[in-house]
């Protein structure tokens, strides 16, 4: 292609490390349908007559049909999916293939095919997301009944509803499914700047700037962005499972699907499924990072160096398609054992409730903290459970205890109290899953 200006062959070492064929050749599809699109528009301006641009259309048909095929042949001189796409144009139907390029650079095919990509990926990694928050929200409907201990510095906290645990993972990838919109929003600028061009490929405006169109990659780092959160996100998720799967909790039992075993201890079954998916947030992140890192200090426009942009796209695309798959049948697939939560439900974490008990006597939260703090003491003193000791001990404490202090050991009772939006009642895990409907029906 740069045969008029060099001379000699180049060192094949360079050459291998210049090409991107190898992993671009994942743009073939998008690259043609972009020519497509650019052969009319310059139709449309005169600058193609309507037998040539029929000509490149149906060459490039041709090749469309080859790579679905299988059947492209890469030569070891294409160095990029634009310059094999064109050279094998050339070979079809000569040199008329030379006229698709008038007015425009492998800078402005590179984004744009870039974006096309991205376009496409990101519904189909759209969907699997939605259907992860679907699986959360419909779980947790049909489990609402269920109670177990709620964690804050993995220590036990206050009851919780195992709905409540789910929505809250749900709620959190709800906001990454907005993010994800808000990007494709953003990217959907074409950079180069014809009116019939941008119609056919269905952008939503065009470029401002020629030069900040070839040279920005902000869609790049805001996908990275979103699937770096996302991926914190689902390793939190995962983490969460990882510890309520354990025999010393045994909250939940993994199917054996997402699961294997060990080559030495056979009695071994290993949550490998969240594990991966805990570890790929690192990897996800990598990617962010290793972008930025290229970004930060180039000058102006188009530099090689944002052809490292393609694999990072890729990877995390192939990785999000994986892990979000994964994760919505460890969801739908995993069993929780009931005995297990409701055995770990201690009377010792009704303790805020029995501040609350006595604030609603009249005493104000602080001090009712610092005399429930006494009790819980008093307990662990005497070796019982705090539902264990008798009025005699509590009013020993306060005199504002009185016998109805019974009706506060109850850990139903107690995730019924809490009935503000966002709360544990069953009335309001109920709001927050029609809620969650109503949004996924929006998403
Ligand atoms: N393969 C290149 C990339 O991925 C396409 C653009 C090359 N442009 C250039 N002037 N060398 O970024």
């Amino acid at each position: 292609m740069m045969a008029g200006r060099f001379v000699g062959s180049r060192d094949p070492v360079m050459e291998m490390l210049s090409a991107s064929i190898t992993y671009d050749q994942r743009l073939a599809e998008v690259d043609i349908q972009g020519s497509i699109a650019y052969a009319k528009a310059l139709e449309k301006t005169g600058i193609l007559p309507k037998s040539e641009m029929e000509k490149i259309l149906s060459g490039l048909e041709k090749i469309s049909e080859e790579w679905s095929k299988g059947a492209f042949v890469v030569k070891h001189t294409d160095e990029d999916i634009h310059t094999a796409n064109e050279r094998r144009l050339k070979e079809l139907i000569g040199d008329i293939a030379g006229k698709l390029h008038t007015g425009r650079s492998r800078n402005d095919q590179v984004v744009t095919d870039l974006k096309l990509f991205m376009r496409n990926s990101i519904s189909v990694i759209s969907n699997h997301l939605l259907q992860l928050i679907k699986t959360l929200v419909e779980r947790a409907a049909i489990e609402i009944d269920v109670i177990l201990p709620g964690y804050t510095h993995l220590q036990k906290a206050q009851p919780i509803r195992w709905s409540q645990f789910l929505l809250s993972h749900a709620v959190a990838l709800t906001r990454d499914s907005e993010r994800l919109g808000d990007m494709k929003r953003r990217m959907n600028v074409l950079p180069l700047g014809r009116a019939q061009f941008w119609l056919e490929l269905d952008f939503a405006s065009i470029s401002l700037n020629s030069m900040d169109a070839v040279s920005e990659r902000d869609f790049v780092v805001e996908f990275l962005s979103f699937a770096t959160l996302l991926m914190i996100h689902l390793s939190k998720m995962a983490e969460d499972l990882i510890i309520y799967s354990t025999s010393e909790f045994g909250f939940v039992t993994l199917s054996d699907t997402y699961c294997t075993g060990s080559s030495l201890m056979p009695q071994k079954k290993n949550p490998d499924s969240l594990e991966l998916i805990r570890s790929k947030a690192g990897r996800v992140f990598g990617r962010l990072a290793s972008i930025l890192m290229v970004l930060k200090g180039l000058p102006s426009t188009y530099n090689k160096d944002l052809q490292e942009d393609k694999e990072a796209v890729f990877d995390v695309v192939d990785t999000l398609n994986a892990v979000l798959q994964v994760a919505t049948g460890v969801i739908s697939t995993l069993q929780i054992n009931k005995e297990n939560m409701e055995r770990a439900l201690s009377p010792e974490i009704l303790s805020s409730d029995l501040a609350l008990y006595l604030v609603h006597k009249g005493m104000p939260f602080r001090q009712a903290h610092i005399d429930t703090g006494k009790a819980v003491h008093l307990a662990e003193t005497k070796g019982i459970p705090i539902n264990n000791l008798s009025l005699d001990d509590l009013k020993s404490i306060s005199p504002l205890f009185g016998s109805d202090v019974s009706q506060v050991f109850n850990f139903f009772n107690s995730v019924e109290q809490y009935t503000a939006m966002g709360g544990t009642a069953k009335s309001s895990v109920g709001a927050q899953i029609d809620h969650l409907r109503e949004l996924l029906k929006r998403l």
